[in-house]
């Protein structure tokens, strides 16, 4: 019984201790500070574990069709490379504030499944900057930008990946719209824009809506 109350007490002091914490404004959140050890440690093992948890699942389609790579390059060159960069290409001005910082996709590639990727480009990754693209975004038009990233991007280099988006024109739905849209790239899912564009010969695709270089 003793030990029961003792327990309860504890119990109480925690709580109040939680919420003293937390509304004392002492946590850090700026994102231009680092979490301490122990946090980020927390943090990252959780993601690694939940990821790799609830990927195990998923029913990975075929991922090797050139066709699909094509419409995956177009959509991933639209879609990540503001944040996570590209072969040659840097980071926009939002991606590199960003606490933690988006990884090297191709790296990411060597070290996870292609049902890891799906499933945190699907659902995205809570209280990082990462976006869960299943808000705007069906299963049709992401498998083709993981097919990309799990089977094509690790061998690319700059030179090897300008050649292979430019051979690209007219695949996927974000064709034409290269290089812009990647801060946030909310509203230009209004399909059929860029695939227009692309199919005249007229609109150079790629150099259109280009507001990746820049700067200020
Ligand atoms: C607005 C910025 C932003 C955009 C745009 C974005 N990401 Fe991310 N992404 C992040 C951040 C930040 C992380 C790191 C999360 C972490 O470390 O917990 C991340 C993590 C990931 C991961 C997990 C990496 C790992 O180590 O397991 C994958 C896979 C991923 N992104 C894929 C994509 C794909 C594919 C796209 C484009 C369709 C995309 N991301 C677009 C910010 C972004």
């Amino acid at each position: 019984m003793i030990y029961l109350k003792a327990a309860v007490v504890w119990l109480i002091v925690a709580v109040v201790a939680v919420f003293a914490v937390s509304s004392s404004g002492m946590i850090e959140v700026a994102a231009n500070r680092e979490h301490s050890g122990p946090v980020g440690w927390i943090l990252e093992t959780a993601r690694e574990a939940s990821v790799e948890r609830q990927a195990a699942s998923i029913d990975v389609p075929e991922l090797d069709s050139p066709d699909m790579q094509l419409a995956g390059i177009n959509d991933f060159d639209a879609m990540c490379v503001g944040c996570h960069g590209g072969p040659g290409k840097e980071r926009s001005s939002a991606g590199r504030g960003l606490n933690p910082i988006a990884p090297d996709l191709a790296t990411v590639a060597t070290e996870r499944t292609a049902a890891e990727i799906y499933w945190a480009t699907r659902n995205g990754i809570r209280m990082t900057g990462m976006p869960a693209w299943s808000a705007s975004h069906d299963d049709q038009s992401l498998w083709p930008v993981v097919s990309f990233i799990s089977m094509r991007l690790p061998d690319l280099d700059s030179a090897g990946y300008a050649a292979m988006l430019e051979g690209a024109t007219g695949h996927g739905h974000h064709s034409g719209d290269s290089g812009g849209h990647t801060e946030g790239d909310g509203e230009s899912h209004e399909h059929g824009n860029g695939a227009d564009q692309a199919n005249d010969p007229a609109v150079p695709a790629t150099e259109e809506h280009d507001h990746s270089t820049h700067e200020h």
